[in-house]
């Protein structure tokens, strides 16, 4: 029988390239934290891997932070076992396999040692990749754009969280052996707390549960849960800054989340970014900025560890669930206590259209109580 042609599907057009998301799923176009202000000591550097690729982080002798790829084009030597050094003013790092000098501030080849005056190659066509980055607040983010070559001004402002101290009152990093979507639905998810966090100073099995009732709202490609007196396990908070206190949680993407504590004058500001490093492998990082609390600073390094011991509690339950992921990967999602997951995984792909259709991003996300018990 002849095949009726107008029955044949129209052959797929061949697979758009998808701007903004990696294959790992991991979004590009976006700022990531890179690493602490303390952590990059002038004149030295440091090798991190962020979203799959090896980045140099470094501060040159004028104080400046930067952000180069961590390969030498040449023979693919980590630029990272060089050392930084001057070049007719501008500060570079030199390649320690053949001295190849590239500037840190741009990543151009300032100098290539091997060359006579003969040689036609011209070093300054050489260049590494060199991230936007922004330091604030003792924090650095890069910009990593979808396009290694992306050399000039991100369309997107790095992050801003408003007034803060200028350096924070502790930091609480940990590698969660975890895909950064696994790794932030699982620091999102409500109802974990009274099984994970139950420790007696916090959460003890004996408080039971109660009806939980909060508004979300849309936020800056992300959402909140708008400001409210903190729910009562929180005491804490009431006894450090007595009864007039509000907090506010904010999550955006690409994987940032705050917790905001204030009264009119005093302020504690937890920040936790995630970035990504390989695919089963996300750094967490807890960052605390307090602002005239007296008491709470000097309580700094008790809050401490409480912070450390959740962000481990956490850890543990995604390397139990990496045994379940071992032979599945389909989850079982139900509403209220994942729809903050599934607004997650909404942003992203809305994140990655916007950019591959180049268009404006539009929040998918509509205000909305959530309830569960916890
Ligand atoms: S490998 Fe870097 S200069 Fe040759
Ligand atoms: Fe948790």
């Amino acid at each position: 029988m002849p095949a009726d042609t107008t029955d044949i599907p129209p052959s797929p057009s061949p697979a758009k390239k998808k701007i903004g998301i990696t294959e790992e799923g991991w979004l590009t176009d976006c700022w990531y934290l890179a690493a602490m202000s303390n952590e990059l000591v002038a004149g030295k550097h440091l090798n991190r891997e962020i979203l799959g690729q090896p980045v140099l982080l470094g501060r040159s002798g004028d104080g400046k932070a930067f952000a180069l790829r961590d390969i030498c084009p040449h023979r693919l030597v980590p630029l990272s076992s060089g050392k930084q050094i001057d070049t007719d003013g501008t500060p570079t790092i030199e390649c320690p396999y053949h001295g190849w000098r590239f500037g840190t501030n741009d990543g151009v080849c300032k100098h290539m040692p091997s060359l006579t005056p003969e040689d036609k190659t011209e070093p300054s066509r050489v260049k590494v990749r060199k991230y936007p980055l922004h330091e604030a607040n003792g924090a650095v983010y890069i910009y990593v754009s979808h396009n290694p070559r992306f050399d000039g001004e991100p369309e997107l402002a790095p992050p801003d969280f408003g007034q803060l101290p200028d350096a924070p009152s502790f930091v609480i990093v940990e590698d969660f052996n975890a895909h950064m979507d696994d790794a932030v639905v699982g620091l999102m998810d409500p109802a974990h707390v009274p099984f994970v966090h139950n420790q007696w100073w916090w959460r003890p099995p004996s408080s039971g549960f109660k009806i939980k009732q909060k508004p979300f709202e849309p936020r800056t490609r992300g959402w909140a849960i708008a400001r409210h007196k903190p729910s009562g396990n929180s005491k804490l908070y009431s006894m450090v800054f007595g009864d007039e206190v509000t907090t506010e949680i904010v999550f955006q993407l690409p994987g940032m989340r705050w917790e905001v504590v204030e009264n009119e004058k005093a302020r504690f500001f937890t920040l936790t970014c995630l970035t990504p490093q390989q695919e089963k492998s996300t750094r967490v990082t807890q960052i605390t900025w307090i602002e005239n609390a007296p008491l709470l600073k000097l309580a700094s390094p008790i809050v401490k560890r409480m912070g450390r011991t959740f962000l481990l509690q956490d850890k543990e339950m995604v390397d139990l669930q990496n045994r379940g992921m071992k032979y599945q990967k389909a989850m079982l999602w139900i509403d209220d206590i994942d729809v903050q997951a599934k607004w997650y995984q909404q942003l992203k792909r809305e994140w990655a259209a916007s950019r591959t259709e180049k268009r404006d991003f539009t929040n998918p996300i509509q205000a909305r109580t959530l309830s569960w018990r916890s």
